[in-house]
């Protein structure tokens, strides 16, 4: 029997990989799993990340029945997806920072990379910028702020324009950038701030078509979708409750003891 499709992320962030998820398969189950309890991942040391990742993710996949992962955190992502498709009996689709689309693009061979301090400095992130923006500068910015802050407008809370200006200092300082990778889930999800804080030639740019995209390659069968989407978290609320059901996911369950 084919599965759902899973998507995982620390938090909320793997929710703007839905809308594309929806449009490329639209008629496909999803389950929606977080870790929660243990937001942000970004700060965390690899060790810890792979085996929360293979703990977590395993345990996702079990509850689901998933017939596929797709890993829509590009912390976790750039560390641990060799660790979870040997691991796992599902395929695995990651999540890794949009340099080569944004470097096709850039006009002034100038980008941005905007993500968690975490992907910002990890060696797989070096890899695809030597590989496909070679000949481009590349300013990275660190910004672990805005993940806390996507997770606090979505619930609800009014955006603080100040961190978000902090946040965006490294790049708004570049007179010549004109396109910023959206090298975290989270930030498509503050797309409209980040843009208004940013000189309008700058165009953003983030991974959720080609995630869409290469899931609905690699889904040869799934489950078919039936009214709502279930949801699982290792901390579900009420909050988390209410910005799920937006994206018309029923409330989480619990997803193994934090
Ligand atoms: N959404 C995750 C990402 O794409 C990271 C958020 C976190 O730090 O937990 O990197």
């Amino acid at each position: 029997m084919p599965g759902p499709i899973l998507i995982f992320d620390s938090g909320v962030g793997g929710l703007s990989v839905i809308p594309a998820l929806r449009r490329y398969l639209p008629d496909a189950a999803l389950v929606y799993a977080c870790d929660n309890a243990m937001l942000p991942y970004g700060t965390r040391s690899d060790d810890w990340l792979v085996q929360r990742m293979l703990a977590v993710c395993g345990a996702a996949v079990a509850a689901s029945g998933c017939s596929v992962l797709v890993v829509a955190c590009n912390t976790a992502s750039t560390l641990a997806l060799d660790a979870l498709r040997h691991r796992l009996s599902v395929p695995v689709v990651g999540t890794v920072p949009a340099i080569k689309p944004a470097a096709a693009m850039s006009e002034s061979r100038h980008i941005g990379l905007l993500a968690t301090s975490a992907t910002v400095s990890r060696s797989y992130t070096d890899r695809l910028i030597s590989e496909f923006a070679a000949d481009c500068r590349v300013t990275r910015a660190a910004a672990d702020s805005l993940v806390q802050e996507a997770e606090r407008i979505l619930a609800g809370g009014a955006p603080d324009p100040a961190v978000i200006r902090s946040a965006l200092e490294p790049l708004r300082a570049q007179a010549d950038l004109d396109t910023v990778v959206l090298g975290c889930t989270h930030f498509p999800l503050l797309g409209e701030h980040l843009a208004a804080a940013l000189p309008r030639r700058v165009r953003l740019v983030d991974s959720s078509e080609a995630i869409a995209r290469r899931t609905l390659q690699v889904a040869a069968a799934y489950a078919r979708r039936v009214g709502r989407d279930r949801s699982l978290a290792t901390a579900p609320d009420a909050r988390l409750a209410r910005v799920l059901a937006a994206f018309d996911f029923d409330a989480p369950s619990q997803l193994i003891a934090s």
